[in-house]
């Protein structure tokens, strides 16, 4: 029991650490802009450090007076990078943002930050069936967003007649697909208007929803607040 329990963790921590950490740099000099992105997926904000931890980084030019604080960093930096650009595509952050408090005056800092990319789930699920949404073993579900209508006469259209596909504006974001899946390893939930309620009449909907699939962490509870 004890050696299984091993081996999976063990197994997990290499799965999830696979994903390679993008690193960006920016010097703190007034008006720079530090600019995340993925090709594929989402952000995934790992660590962020504005202040100083070294000698060499963002050091061409300026004073050695500038540089010899190397235990500088600004408290709360990673919420505030998380906050930004979590989930997004891509974000760009002004350095003047972490103007507000100085943790260390006479030092030149600089803003770095790792992430990595989350491939996104894109998942359709037609009015009456099932939604599954599932994640590999070690990993969590999060959504970002869950929309319940239609908008296009592409999607869940087999064997409808014209006037149940016709309306393509309409969309009703629920937070419900998230309160009930996030953290989890996988969930089903009843694509219905007695779920959704019915932002169309007379129109056959489906749910949209984009989510992530996490590495978990033993130990940190899983966020579900950073929902818009
Ligand atoms: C999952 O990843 C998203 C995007 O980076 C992040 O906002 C969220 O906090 C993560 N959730 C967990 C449980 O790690
Ligand atoms: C589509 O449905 C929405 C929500 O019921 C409604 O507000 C809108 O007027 C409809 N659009 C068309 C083109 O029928």
């Amino acid at each position: 029991m004890l050696r299984f329990r091993l081996s999976t963790t063990l197994l997990l921590a290499a799965t999830c650490s696979l994903m390679t950490a993008e690193r960006a740099i920016t010097c703190g000099s007034e008006g720079n802009v530090q600019r995340l992105s993925c090709d594929d997926g989402v952000i995934s904000v790992q660590t962020a450090l504005y202040g100083r931890a070294d000698a060499v980084t963002c050091s061409e030019g300026r004073p050695p007076a500038q540089l010899t604080n190397t235990q500088c960093s600004q408290v709360g930096t990673v919420d505030v990078v998380k906050k930004r650009c979590d989930g997004k595509r891509e974000c760009e952050l002004n350095i003047n943002i972490f103007y507000t408090s100085d943790p260390c005056k006479r030092t030149y800092k600089y803003l770095e930050t790792t992430y990595t990319c989350l491939p996104a789930i894109h998942l359709d699920a037609c009015e009456g069936s099932l939604a599954q949404l599932q994640c590999d073993q070690g990993q969590v579900i999060f959504v970002y967003g869950a929309d319940y209508g239609r908008s296009d006469q592409t999607t869940c259209i087999y064997q409808r007649p014209l006037n149940q596909i016709q309306n393509i504006s309409c969309s009703n974001p629920t937070g419900k697909v998230a309160d009930s899946c996030n953290g989890k390893n996988s969930c089903t939930i009843a694509v219905s208007n007695s779920v959704f309620g019915n932002p169309c009449i007379g129109t056959y909907k489906y749910l949209k929803v984009v989510y992530t699939c996490n590495c978990s962490h033993p130990g940190t509870t899983p966020v579900t607040t950073q929902l818009p």
